[in-house]
């Protein structure tokens, strides 16, 4: 969907819950917080949870509606809000504690370029984390977009796993009251000893 597509869905309605994604909610509760980039980070509900933490956050996503209805929220002067395209965004290489990508799906080839130069962009030691439709929602699961090509999958993500010391890459249930919907799932870190001389990184 392009930008324009975004901003009408999201002019016509709050298109999700305000709380964080459970999972991902648990996963970062431990954390210690840092500097975070939240990509495709839509109205903004896991950036702000974030900066309610402590992290400094940047929010980045290309739906201006999206954005204001995030910089409407509480406590959102705590998180640097940006309108830009993710698939040509970049920021300092290993100046992150943590990139969250939740629910963005594009085609395969933008996906691994994107998280790959994501890898990046976080420092050693700091953590990558990856939560989105499964392509096997489309005949075991409910909801989410109903393209094959934009959908992850554990093989899909692999190439990005590989660039990380991953401590979950799986496909991952999340009930709704429509029923249960597969996500696939890759939370990992970038190795120590990686990304001090520019990090630029490529599978
Ligand atoms: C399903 S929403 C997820 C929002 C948020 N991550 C969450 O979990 O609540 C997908 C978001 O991706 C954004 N998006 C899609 N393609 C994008 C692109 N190329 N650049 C920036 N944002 C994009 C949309 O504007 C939308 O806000």
């Amino acid at each position: 969907m392009r930008a324009e597509e975004w901003d009408e869905r999201y002019a016509e309605r709050q298109q999700w819950s305000s709380d964080a994604n459970a999972l991902v909610a648990a996963l970062l509760e431990g954390l210690a917080p840092g500097d975070a980039v939240d990509l495709a980070a839509g109205e903004g509900r896991h950036a702000l949870w974030l900066a309610d933490r402590g992290w400094r956050v940047t929010a980045v996503d290309f739906s201006a509606v999206g954005l204001d209805r995030g910089r409407a929220q509480a406590g959102a002067d705590r998180v640097a809000w940006v309108a830009a395209d993710v698939t040509t965004w970049a920021t300092e290489p290993a100046s992150l504690d943590l990139v969250l990508v939740a629910y963005l799906h594009l085609p395969e080839p933008d996906t691994l370029d994107l998280l790959t130069r994501a890898v990046g962009w976080v420092r050693p030691g700091g953590r990558l984390l990856v939560l989105g439709h499964d392509v096997g929602n489309l005949t075991a699961g409910v909801g989410g977009p109903q393209e094959p090509a934009i959908l992850h999958s554990v093989d899909r993500l692999a190439p990005v796993a590989a660039l990380l010391e991953v401590d979950r890459l799986e496909q991952v249930s999340r009930e709704t009251p429509a029923g249960t919907a597969l996500d696939t799932l890759l939370w990992g870190r970038r190795p120590a000893g990686t990304g001090r001389s520019g990090g630029s990184v490529r599978p």
